[in-house]
């Protein structure tokens, strides 16, 4: 089972840009959190700075969009090499239609669930998916707490994914840290993103190895 760890940029001191990203070379995927401050209470980033991002860093780039109108970035991303994307389901009205433009463009097609959402919302899409993000915060800021109950989650997700579609990534992101990466990894989660465990420590490859257990 895949064990990768996806380090969320967020929290990256952005007047360093290039050194915070080169510190990153145990990480597998770098995760960008895009922000419209519609869908969540905040602003982010956008096409200059992942266009920065992309030039300094070879790794897969992953975008979680958490706008309301993801459509309107995903041939721009793709452009700038994003390869990984998740929007939340109740910000289109076809998610299918979405999860096919991917697919066309040869990017993986991720769906992202709230802590308050359930399941059941997204069971006529699993089969489609490349991945499932399930959010251990609610989105909008790193620095949060991890909701303790989003373990069950990993669970019964993991116990679908058995059924309905073996490849299915699971996602996990909000306040992972050293204190619940191994809980989370045993649920059955395959990806872990941080931020603040990994940017609040001295030492960022040290933090990413004991977020995947080594
Ligand atoms: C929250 C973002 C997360 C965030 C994680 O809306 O989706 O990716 O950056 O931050 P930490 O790891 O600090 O919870
Ligand atoms: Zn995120």
């Amino acid at each position: 089972m895949k064990n990768l760890i996806a380090a969320s940029v967020l929290s990256a001191d952005f007047s360093r840009l290039g050194e915070e990203i080169a510190a990153l070379g145990a990480a597998d995927l770098l995760h960008l959190d895009l922000m419209d401050g519609h869908y969540v209470p905040n602003l982010s980033f956008g096409y200059p700075i992942i266009e920065c991002i992309a030039r300094l860093t070879d790794k897969p780039l992953d975008a979680h969009l958490m706008v309301t109108n993801p459509d309107f970035y995903i041939e721009g991303l793709a452009e700038l090499g994003v390869k990984y994307f998740s929007f939340h389901q109740e910000t289109v009205y076809h998610p299918h239609r979405v999860i096919q433009k991917l697919k066309t463009l040869g990017v993986k097609a991720g769906l992202a669930l709230n802590p308050g959402t359930p399941l059941s919302s997204i069971m006529a899409l699993l089969g489609d998916l490349d991945y499932v993000l399930l959010m251990s915060v609610n989105p909008g800021f790193s620095y949060q707490s991890f909701i303790p109950s989003i373990l069950d989650k990993i669970r019964q997700l993991s116990d679908l994914r058995a059924k309905h579609n073996p490849e299915l990534l699971i996602q996990v992101d909000g306040g992972i840290t050293d204190k619940n990466a191994a809980e989370v990894r045993a649920a059955g989660a395959n990806i872990l993103v941080s931020a603040s465990y990994i940017f609040s420590s001295k030492n960022y490859t040290k933090a990413i190895n004991t977020l995947k257990g080594l």
